[in-house]
């Protein structure tokens, strides 16, 4: 090779030596990839919570509003509440509403127990956890996160020991029943069934739909076709309690005449047992704003609630303590 070659060569690849490593020194070296953030927990004034309230049919209802609306606002929550009115149309459109709103968590209050499966999968899809609260539903326990509220059979069973104490001789019963379809109209009609003595016979079954308004008329129209024959009433709430009361007092019947056993244990109903009307209130909680809030809180951390199903811890209230106890009722 020509000497001019050789030298050719030599300054070009002393030119590329200078630019690659003028290029090195000026090009920072990539830094090294930041730990990811770790992921900051949500505290409850970080918090959304969907609540679309079934309606305000009862006593035990608004207590179950209030209980979420007044722990919401201690703890900072921001509750999205809304009234369905009793029609399940109305709260699947508010849980869709919700799901649109991309809230933490959803509690649903359900006012029948069929016909969620859809809406539980849209909110699932959405990564929005639901709790089930009060009632239950028919869905697959894989669509929601938890179910915390009465075990609305034993409630039934226990009104069941109650009518038997008090018709140990037997006798026939009505029942006024709750919302068709609802989980504490089926769950109590069951338990009730399953305990009741064989000398007791239910000789008729209608609901009230749980209002006072709705469970007047339809014990109006019970203590017609049965005139001089009923024994004891089964009720499924204390506010169609006092709807049959009225019915029952305007029919020119005393206190005890029919033997009531009632459901909730709301200062109505105490003042049904003060009076002598109903002679055991099996207590149904409504105030489950502070655990719900709670596990709303550790589902949107990304807990788990186990076991899923939680029941509430309940008791019976009876005629001989219900004037101590009424002042200290929360509703
Ligand atoms: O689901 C709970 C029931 O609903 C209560 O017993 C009743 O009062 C309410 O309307």
């Amino acid at each position: 090779m020509k000497f001019s070659k050789v030298l050719y060569l030599l300054v070009a690849l002393a030119m590329i030596f200078v630019v690659v490593g003028c290029g090195a020194s000026t090009t920072p070296a990539p830094a090294a990839p930041a730990a990811a953030p770790a992921q900051a927990k949500l505290e409850y004034k970080d918090l959304t919570v969907c609540y679309p309230q079934l309606g305000a049919e009862s006593d035990w209802r608004t207590a179950n509003s209030a209980s979420f609306k007044e722990t919401a606002e201690q703890l900072g929550v921001k509750l999205v509440f809304s009234d369905a009115q009793q029609k399940q149309e109305n709260q699947i459109s508010a849980m869709r509403a919700c799901i649109q709103q991309e809230v933490d968590v959803i509690a649903l209050p359900p006012v029948v127990e069929d016909g969620w499966d859809a809406v539980l999968t849209e909110a699932q899809d959405a990564g929005i956890p639901v709790i089930v609260v009060d009632r239950s539903v028919s869905a697959d326990e894989s669509l929601y996160a938890a179910h915390i509220g009465s075990d609305m059979v034993v409630e039934g069973q226990r009104s069941a020991n109650e009518m038997n104490r008090l018709l140990p001789d037997g006798g026939k019963v009505i029942e006024l029943s709750g919302t068709t379809g609802s989980g504490a109209a089926n769950g109590r009609a069951e338990g009730f069934r399953m305990n009741l003595n064989d000398n007791i016979e239910i000789i008729d079954s209608q609901t009230g739909n749980f209002t006072t308004a709705e469970g007047k008329p339809v014990m109006e129209a019970f203590l017609k076709k049965y005139e001089g024959e009923i024994d004891g009433a089964f009720i499924h709430n204390d506010n169609m309690a006092i709807g049959a009361v009225e019915a029952i007092k305007a029919a020119g019947l005393k206190p005890g005449d029919i033997k009531i056993v009632s459901v909730d244990g709301t200062r109505g109903g105490f003042q049904l047992m003060i009076d002598g009307w109903v002679q055991a209130d099996v207590e149904c909680n409504p105030l489950l704003g502070p655990q719900v809030m709670e596990m709303a809180l550790l589902l949107a951390n990304g807990g788990t609630v186990e076991p899923k199903e939680q029941l509430t811890n309940e008791t019976i209230y009876y005629p001989e303590e219900a004037e101590a106890l009424l002042p200290e009722r929360q509703y």
